[in-house]
């Protein structure tokens, strides 16, 4: 109940995942739930670095590259090892994919479940205190399969679970095992994930489009059309909004609060986009979906694509149901 506008009934993430279990589950030996207690952890842990970061020189670059070919910052290296840290000690985890990490980590003697993460997503935002966050995919491999890179590349209808946490003016943790996503905000003063919203839905159209404009000499033809579309209603009605934060999870999370439409294209120079699949791609498609909306590339449903290797790019379109569909109509039409 809530008192005074007190929630007197908190539902910790954990005891969420407790009583999902006991419903969808009753027979499970709890090693999902374990799991997903330990990715917690692992978002308190960086939410806390984050918010400390300018205090405890935590900003600024690391001095290191990744297999990306970006600068990487110290606080993507924080976040890295702490997340493979936590699933390690975890033993639920057989393989782990970072995108800060080069190959994938195979731990011997593990459980049954891989990793894929993107341990710090909007890494250019953080030393101006913008949003950022995590983006996790959860895959389950057979009990008799060997860990190996094979049980990641699965198209993104095998995952199991998806999440993100947004390091936001609140704390917010999104998740998905397989229904609707559920919304949690972190309680500072108690350490926990507190359910705020049990089942999230995308609006089925929304008035929001979000993409770097700075690309735009770089679009193809059908992407141009729809973005001037999206400026200049041909119907005459009122035009969309641009919001753009560069941040994938905050313009995500915006995406599925507000409705409207999330795009980073393929273009002239990053053929295949610049997002990548397994850790940012697949795991935004999956909840987006969960939720009633919708995530395409220029040919078919991102959660379609088999991918060939761990860091693989892929263009990507999400939101609003309704809103993909007028942008399918230019995709689809003839150049
Ligand atoms: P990351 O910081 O994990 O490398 O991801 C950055 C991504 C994503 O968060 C965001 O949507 C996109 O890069 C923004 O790219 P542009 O700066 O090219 O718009
Ligand atoms: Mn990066
Ligand atoms: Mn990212
Ligand atoms: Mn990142």
């Amino acid at each position: 109940g809530v008192t005074n506008g007190l929630s007197t009934d908190p539902l910790t993430l954990p005891q969420w995942v407790l009583v999902q279990q006991q419903k969808e589950a009753p027979h499970a030996r709890g090693n999902l739930s374990i799991l997903l207690n330990a990715i917690c952890v692992a978002c308190k842990f960086v939410d806390s670095a984050v918010r400390k970061a300018g205090l405890s020189d935590l900003l600024g670059l690391a001095g290191t590259g990744n297999i990306q070919g970006e600068d990487q910052k110290k606080l993507d290296i924080v976040a890295n090892e702490v997340f493979i840290n936590v699933l390690r000690r975890s033993g639920q985890c057989s393989v782990l994919v970072s995108e800060e990490v080069d190959d994938e980590v195979i731990i011997e003697g593990g459980g049954e479940y891989s990793v894929v993460f993107d341990p710090l997503d909007g890494s250019s935002n953080i030393d101006c205190g913008v949003s950022i966050g995590t983006i996790l995919g959860i895959y389950k491999k057979e009990k008799t399969e060997a860990p190996s890179v094979k049980n990641v590349l699965k198209s993104g209808r095998e995952l199991v679970g998806a999440a993100y946490c947004l390091y936001g003016s609140s704390c917010s943790m999104v998740l998905s095992v397989g229904k609707q996503p559920a919304h949690f905000t972190l309680d500072p003063s108690l350490g926990e994930f507190v359910l705020t919203t049990p089942a999230m839905s995308v609006p089925e159209k929304g008035n929001i489009y979000s993409i770097n404009e700075g690309n735009s000499v770089l679009w193809d033809t059908a992407v141009s059309r729809y973005v001037q579309e999206c400026k200049n209603p041909s119907n005459g009605g009122s035009p969309k909004s641009l919001r753009y934060v560069g941040s994938m999870v905050a313009d995500v999370h915006r995406t599925i609060l507000y409705g409207g439409i999330f795009m980073y294209p393929a273009d002239r120079k990053a053929t295949k986009g610049k997002l990548r699949l397994l850790y940012e791609g697949n795991p935004m498609a999956y909840l987006v979906e969960s939720a009633g909306g919708r995530a395409i590339t220029h040919e078919g449903p991102v959660l379609d694509i088999v991918p060939a290797s761990i860091h693989e790019r892929c263009p990507i379109f999400l939101g609003s149901r309704i809103d993909i569909e007028e942008l399918e109509a230019f995709l689809h039409a003839k150049a």
